[in-house]
């Protein structure tokens, strides 16, 4: 049996291993997913070896420690500077970012997005400017406040914080702040948000399961929209490919959808 985790803090939450575990019996593949709760990031790769583990997935808050402690970081993951992803590779450690391209898969349904206005600048909010820079498509962040700016200003994102913002047009609008996750809140002043609806045609909030304030205001605003589900399915799907070796189909990412359903 080979084994894989997720490592975070908290962990207990997280519905990775039911949608892993369901996508290795589907195709009756000998792996067994858990979680691992760890509170010293730097712990973590230590824990991976010993463990012997083959693969696992990083979530909150050691995504960038885990890029920092890997033996070799691929792809986009480099200029994200966090990563959600470990291989075992004959007892080093490779490091893969899959929340960027689980985001670009998430958002495949939204045609002609030139331009996009990022909600927040957290962990996520990097991993999707990234990957929409990577695609070209023009970034506007807005955060609440100013000091985790800098990373978007350097990768030529238009900055902004609540005190300076000047709303212009936006093909798609995403929430990437933790507003709405455990409370009603919206993710910028209602009025904010109003200006930032009225001249975007797409919505899309990384929290998933439920109808934010934000998704709400969407909705009502006419905005074709969607929560984060897409976005945890995609990154665990880019994952276990590179788990397994095994290219995804239509039937195993439903698989690992109902997976995620389980509680
Ligand atoms: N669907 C998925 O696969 C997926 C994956 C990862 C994360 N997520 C979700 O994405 C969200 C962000 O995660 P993260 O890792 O980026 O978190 P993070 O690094 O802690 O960043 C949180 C961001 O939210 C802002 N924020 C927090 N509360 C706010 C409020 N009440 N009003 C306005 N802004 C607020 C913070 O602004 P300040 O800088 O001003 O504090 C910061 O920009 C979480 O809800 C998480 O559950 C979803």
């Amino acid at each position: 049996m080979k084994n894989f985790t997720i490592y975070g803090n908290p962990v207990v939450h997280s519905k990775s291993p039911q949608m892993h575990n369901a996508g290795f019996r589907q195709i009756h593949f000998e792996g067994h997913y858990d979680k691992t709760l760890i509170e010293d990031g730097n712990t973590l790769k230590e824990n991976f070896l010993d463990k012997k583990i083959i693969g696992a997935n990083i979530t909150i808050p050691h995504k960038e420690i885990a890029f920092k402690n890997a033996d070799k970081v691929k792809g986009i993951a480099k200029k994200i500077g966090a990563v959600n992803t470990y291989i075992n590779k004959d007892g080093k450690v490779l490091a893969y970012n899959t929340d960027a391209p689980g985001f670009m898969k998430a958002i495949e349904e939204f045609e002609d997005i030139k331009n996009a206005i990022i909600i927040g600048a957290g962990g996520t909010a990097k991993a999707i400017a990234v990957a929409l820079s990577e695609a070209d498509i023009e970034i506007t962040v807005l955060n609440r406040s100013k000091n985790k700016l800098d990373f978007f200003k350097d990768l030529g994102c238009t900055v902004y914080s609540w005190d300076d913002f000047i709303c212009e047009d936006y093909d798609l609008v995403i929430n990437s702040t933790s507003a709405g996750l455990k409370d009603d809140e919206y993710p910028t002043s209602i009025e904010m948000l109003e200006d930032i609806l009225n001249v975007s045609n797409y919505a899309m909030d990384c929290i998933y399961g439920k109808m934010t304030p934000f998704l709400v205001k969407a909705k009502e605003n006419g905005l074709v929209f969607k929560d984060g589900e897409d976005m945890l399915l995609y990154q665990g799907v880019l994952a276990f490919e590179l788990f397994t070796g095994v290219k995804a189909d239509k039937s195993l990412i439903e698989s690992m959808r109902q997976g995620l359903k389980e509680s």
